[in-house]
């Protein structure tokens, strides 16, 4: 009950039926993570995005040696998609700031509702194309995130074999 209330309250997954909630929240897996444990390691393979079901984590980058927090994501944010969606390795660091319990999809389940929802393939491929701008250390202008999402989009729909 709980993890369908929460995945239907996450704004990708608004255009999802009932029905398609309760499938994802029966795929989905729980962990808990120990403040400053790494949930997600860059440069790591992964095929499986998680949902903030309770407490805090950070995403990090390393940038000549140093750390730098690219973003804080709370109950209800959801991260891991740029991996599950591209194919491509873990683009950062996330790490638990507190007690931190996380509900983990894999491709499976998300492959079912990307079927039949162009709608969550379309605003995904935006926020990738977002938090892939805030990834790099200066921006390139030459590129705006709106043209880059489309070339996310396609990819998206290349890996996961849609039209
Ligand atoms: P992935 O590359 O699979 O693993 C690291 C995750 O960090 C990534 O997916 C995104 O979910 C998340 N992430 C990367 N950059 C940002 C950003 N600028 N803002 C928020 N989250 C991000």
């Amino acid at each position: 009950g709980a993890i369908v209330e929460r995945l239907a309250a996450v704004d990708i997954f608004a255009p999802l039926s009932v029905e398609e909630t309760g499938m994802l929240a029966k795929a989905a897996v729980r962990h808990v993570f120990a403040p400053g444990e790494i949930v997600i390691r860059a440069g790591d393979p992964g095929a499986s995005m998680f949902v903030v079901h309770n407490g805090r984590v950070r995403v990090q980058v390393s940038e000549n040696g140093r750390s730098r927090t690219v973003a804080t994501l709370n109950e209800g944010d959801f991260f891991g998609e740029m991996a599950l969606f591209t194919g491509e390795p873990r683009t950062a660091n996330v790490v638990a700031l507190e007690e931190t319990e996380v509900l983990e999809i894999g491709h499976a389940a998300m492959k079912k509702v990307f079927d039949t929802n162009p709608d969550l393939v379309e605003s995904l491929s935006f926020i990738m194309a977002e938090r892939r701008a805030g990834l790099v250390p200066k921006k390139d202008t030459s590129t705006t995130a709106t043209d880059e999402s489309a070339g996310i989009l396609s990819a998206i729909k290349r890996f996961f074999g849609l039209n």
